[in-house]
């Protein structure tokens, strides 16, 4: 049965894993075992990779406090291609997850030159998306929030020229305000740990987004005053820049510990036990306690014409405001995964997974796995032309945006920016 309805392999996953064994990211499938519920992006092997994300399900299985948080650059238009993270971010919400959206308009700007106006305006629509599908929580610009600002300078203590270079590519001729606006978002995903309390925190991202989520874990590694490691037998907590009334705290928190230079080691109790206590002696020596964050990895929705999905392809997306005509022209101009002759496509059936509308489907359109499976299967067996699949696609996708306007609109009066 699971099989049955679980047939969205796609291509796009293979080189995925490829990604993965270089970066170290994780597949999502293990990790998701604490979950009570597996949401529909997993499922349908969507969301495909994962660093640390067992934190997350298992505070959702506990409930126990945990962050979600996400940005999205005012630099266009939002569109389709922006969907898939809002849902992630609305569902963690509503699994207990404390909300945080930031709009990156100093990245916008920094990057992409995109004026502080506009960003106001444009970050202003992403906001509203997120409202029309759920969210609740905190929002902010990162311009105009100055202890994000604060954060950002801290955080920029642990980061060096040559670490951008490596990770980024950054060279010479690079401007200062790019490199600010990557450790703007190292503070963005710290942030709900300053604005609120430590706790693990997930963040979805699509791939490209990775090398942010290394910057960020590795800057929230080196802000902790200690690192607790299991070793042989025993827990080793060390100072790596702990005043010396926190190391005592340790070793006095700890009945039998020993004390030595720079460490505490401590017998008998689990690792866990002991990060927990000691998180808590650090936040008390005025420290951040952070948790490294978790992050979730996104596959990408094929543009219409085939390659991205961006604002700046306009016939790749589809954007929220678009008028009814544009919508369906641009459906029917799509590229599918079928064959060149109709008798092609009736004896060898058509390919869905190269087909960009049914991973427009498979994205967003048809909520229910069973239809979706029909469409996979019609299609498949060549029971279904490329032209009558399109017309049905076309028909969602003007319902969905109907039904999503009315809610993006009733939701951006209550917006103020
Ligand atoms: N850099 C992201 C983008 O290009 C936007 C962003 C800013 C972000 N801060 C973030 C994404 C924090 C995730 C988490 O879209
Ligand atoms: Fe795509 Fe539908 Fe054609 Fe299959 S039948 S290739 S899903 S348009």
């Amino acid at each position: 049965m699971a099989d049955e309805i679980n047939p969205w392999s796609s291509n796009q996953a293979i080189d995925v894993e490829k990604l993965f064994s270089e970066f170290g990211i994780e597949p999502i499938g293990p990790a998701l075992s604490d979950l009570p519920e597996i949401p529909y992006f997993m499922r349908r092997g969507i969301v495909v990779g994962q660093r640390d994300y067992r934190q997350i399900a298992t505070a959702i299985r506990d409930k126990t406090p945990f962050h979600i948080l996400t940005g999205f650059m005012p630099s266009g238009h939002p569109h389709l291609g922006h969907l898939m993270v809002m849902k992630e971010v609305v569902w963690h919400v509503q699994q207990g997850g404390n909300g945080y959206v930031t709009i990156a308009d100093r990245e916008a700007h920094a990057v992409r030159g995109t004026p502080w106006e506009k960003c106001r305006e444009l970050g202003k629509e992403y906001l509203s998306c997120l409202y029309a599908l759920g969210f609740e929580g905190t929002t902010y610009f990162q311009s105009r929030n100055e202890r994000l600002k604060d954060l950002a300078f801290e955080a920029a203590t642990k980061v060096n020229f040559s670490e951008l270079t490596a990770i980024y590519g950054f060279s010479p001729e690079t401007d200062l305000a790019h490199a600010e606006s990557v450790i703007t978002q190292v503070a963005d995903i710290l942030y709900p740990q300053v604005d609120r309390a430590p706790a693990p925190t997930l963040v979805p991202v699509g791939i490209d987004q990775d090398p942010h989520i290394r910057l960020t874990r590795g800057v929230a590694h080196k802000m902790r005053m200690f690192t607790v490691e299991e070793r042989d037998g025993y827990v080793s907590v060390r100072s790596k820049n702990a005043p010396d009334a926190a190391l005592n705290a340790v070793h006095k928190a700890f009945a039998g510990s020993k004390k030595y230079e720079g460490h505490v080691d401590i017998r008998g109790l689990p690792c866990a036990d002991v990060s927990q206590k000691v998180r808590s002696i650090e936040i008390a020596h005025g420290g951040f306690g952070f948790f490294t964050p978790s992050s979730t990895y996104h596959i990408f929705m094929p543009g219409l014409t085939g390659g991205k999905m961006s604002s700046s392809i306009p016939e790749s997306t589809i954007s929220f405001y678009e008028p009814e005509a544009t919508m369906r022209k641009k459906v029917m101009s799509g590229i599918t995964g079928g064959r060149m002759t109709l008798e092609e496509q009736k004896r060898l059936g058509g390919e869905p997974d190269k087909c960009s509308l049914y991973l427009l489907n498979l994205f967003h359109m048809v909520t229910d796995d069973l239809e979706l499976a029909g469409i996979r299967s019609n299609c498949v067996s060549g029971a279904i032309t490329c032209g009558q699949c399109k017309k049905d696609t076309a028909e969602r996708v003007v319902s969905f945006m109907k039904d999503f306007r009315e809610k993006m609109d009733a939701a951006a009066e209550k917006i103020e920016v």
